[in-house]
């Protein structure tokens, strides 16, 4: 049910457009008020009548209607919506997102809005796997923005592949998902995850195992839940979850600025295993072999990310939680490590070879807070991340 929901709808120029307008009836069906907006191209498809009448609603067309600009500007405009949907999204629509232009009426609602952003792709096949619509889909996607589709099929140009607008009914089920209330709507989570790559060389750099799976299923959980997520990941082997704001860094310290550029959040969940240490100064052309034997390199910490957040005087979010990786002693050493560190939560795992933890997709972790140490059964890492993600709202809400 969308009872009361507002949607801004952006109808883009493309054959699918008659759909947009079944779209429409179907979002009105389910409780919700559509605002119509058309390109110029849309209105080669679909009219602003046929759209108004629909939507029993004024369309919105031109960013230079004075009107329009009098009665609402078109920053309210794209504010006052609780979900914005573009559908059909154009390859030429999505391009100017990517890109971030802003010089028609929808390109500037869509940069303009704080509101979720999600779309339903439609174009011919080819157009659809085209290097430079695959390029924008991954930067919109970095972006936090949603998608609906598209589907494969035969289309109208008569080719076959993906590129077919996902059905309305299809768009309303995304529709209600990116809706959905949940206990942490509202918030603002920031979560680190993967490993760092500390260069040597230009060519080298030094590494560790961490495939990022925890730290995605943990960003995908707290999102799960209605969060607004800034997903500050190191090289992972699994790509970012969907829906949230991807940034991505490869140094320790790029991971620290980029974290701090992230705040204020309300939590921030530290899953990212970060090297303790860099090269001190990494060689700024390929190192050769001269036949003067082996290099020695030298060492400096990195910054730890988790104790700089959890120790800041002015802005500290209010829930900071950290990971340990231990082997012996796990309690005791977690214990140690959360007052160490300044951070409230501490997730420990045992992550000794015999548990097949490190790298696999099970979890057996201990949740050590103030009050003390909560051992959970051992679980998938999904699993791990849902129950985290419900006491982190349980927290917030107090
Ligand atoms: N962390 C961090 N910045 C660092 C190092 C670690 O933010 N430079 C965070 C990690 O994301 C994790 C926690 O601190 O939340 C882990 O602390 P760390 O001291 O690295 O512990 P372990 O990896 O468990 O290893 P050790 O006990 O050897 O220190």
């Amino acid at each position: 049910m969308l009872a009361s929901k507002r949607i801004l709808l952006i109808i883009g120029g493309g054959i699918a457009a008659f759909k947009s307008l079944e779209l429409i009836r179907r979002l009105r069906d389910q409780g919700a008020a559509v605002t119509p907006v058309l390109t110029r191209a849309a209105e080669e498809f679909v009219t602003p009548l046929s759209a108004s009448a629909l939507a029993a609603q004024k369309v919105y067309r031109d960013l230079f209607d004075l009107t329009d600009e009098a009665e609402m500007g078109h920053i309210e405009l794209s504010r006052a919506a609780d979900l914005v949907v573009v559908a059909p999204a154009t390859a030429d629509l999505m391009a100017k997102m990517a890109g971030g232009h802003a010089n028609d009426l929808a390109s500037t609602l869509l940069m303009a809005t704080d509101k979720r952003v999600l779309i339903a792709p439609a174009m011919n096949v080819r157009m659809w796997e085209h290097p430079a619509t695959q390029r924008n889909i991954a930067t919109l996607k970095g972006d936090g923005i949603l998608f609906a589709g598209p589907n494969e099929g035969s289309m109208a140009c008569g080719e076959f592949g993906p590129g077919r607008m996902a059905e309305p009914e299809e768009i309303v089920t995304a529709v209600e998902a990116a809706l959905m209330e949940g206990p942490l709507k509202g918030r603002h989570v920031l979560v680190t995850s993967g490993p760092t790559h500390e260069p040597i060389d230009p060519v080298r750099y030094i590494a560790n195992r961490s495939s990022g799976a925890q730290g995605t299923a943990i960003a995908r959980a707290v999102s799960a839940l209605g969060a607004r997520v800034t997903f500050v990941t190191g090289p992972a082997d699994i790509p970012p979850p969907d829906g949230v704001q991807v940034v991505r860094v490869q140094k320790a310290a790029e991971m620290l600025e980029a974290v701090q550029g992230a705040l204020p959040a309300d939590a921030a969940i530290f899953a990212a295993a970060v090297a303790d240490w860099r090269v001190a100064n990494p060689a700024t052309s390929k190192m050769k072999k001269d036949g003067s034997g082996a290099p020695a390199l030298e060492f400096a910490e990195n910054p730890d990310i988790l104790a700089t957040i959890a120790g800041m005087a002015d802005g500290r979010p209010r829930l900071v939680v950290g990971f340990a990786a231990e082997t012996d002693d796990v309690v005791a050493n977690a214990q140690a490590k959360r007052a160490r560190k300044g951070c409230d939560w501490i997730v420990a795992n045992d992550v000794s070879p015999e548990t097949g933890i490190m790298g696999g997709s099970e979890n057996a972790v201990t949740l050590i807070t103030a009050d003390g140490a909560e051992d959970w059964p051992r679980m998938s890492k999904d699993q791990v991340a849902a129950r985290l993600a419900q006491r982190i709202a349980e927290a917030l809400a107090e």
